[in-house]
């Protein structure tokens, strides 16, 4: 699997840090900045991460900075990404399972290093469920289309 990783300045240390992680673990990574602490501007890397996950250059993408809701936001900008704010491992589960995460958010700034490696690796380990949820993730890319429409099988979960 081929991870792409971005941060911000904010971001940094926790970029490095989940680098050497990925590294230990045999990961193919491509790592696009920022490689100073010098202030620079989210949108730029969450773009750059996002569309190499969506044009297939990466299989995921890792986003760091502060919150993690800034390199989000501009993530999913780009169709064909789903991008996730996580701050726990029950999130980055069920992000994988039901929603197909393909690109990882998280906030430096309140995620302490062992809780970071925890979620990276449960968000890396886990397998999308499919079925019904194919569905609902395929109509994310035609979203205006189904403005209208309500769920015609109310048993679902
Ligand atoms: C930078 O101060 C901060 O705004 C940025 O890292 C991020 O948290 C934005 O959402």
């Amino acid at each position: 699997m081929k991870i792409i990783l971005g941060s911000d300045h904010a971001g940094l240390d926790l970029k490095e840090k989940i680098f050497q992680h990925l590294r230990e673990n045999g990961f193919s990574i491509e790592d696009i900045g920022t490689y100073t602490p010098e202030s620079v501007d989210y949108p730029l890397y969450a773009q750059k991460v996002a569309r190499s996950v969506a044009e297939g250059n990466a299989d995921r993408g890792i986003l760091i900075c502060g919150s993690g809701l800034g390199m989000c936001i501009a993530a999913n900008r780009i169709p064909g990404v789903r991008a996730v704010p996580v701050s726990d491992p029950y999130a980055a589960k069920m992000s994988r399972r039901h929603n197909d995460s393909n690109v990882l958010c998280l906030g430096a700034r309140f995620l302490g290093q062992d809780m970071a490696m925890e979620i990276v690796d449960t968000w890396l380990n886990e397998s999308f469920e499919g079925g019904r949820h194919q569905r609902r993730v395929a109509m994310m890319d035609q979203l205006p289309r189904f403005e209208n429409s309500s769920n015609p099988d109310t048993s679902e979960r």
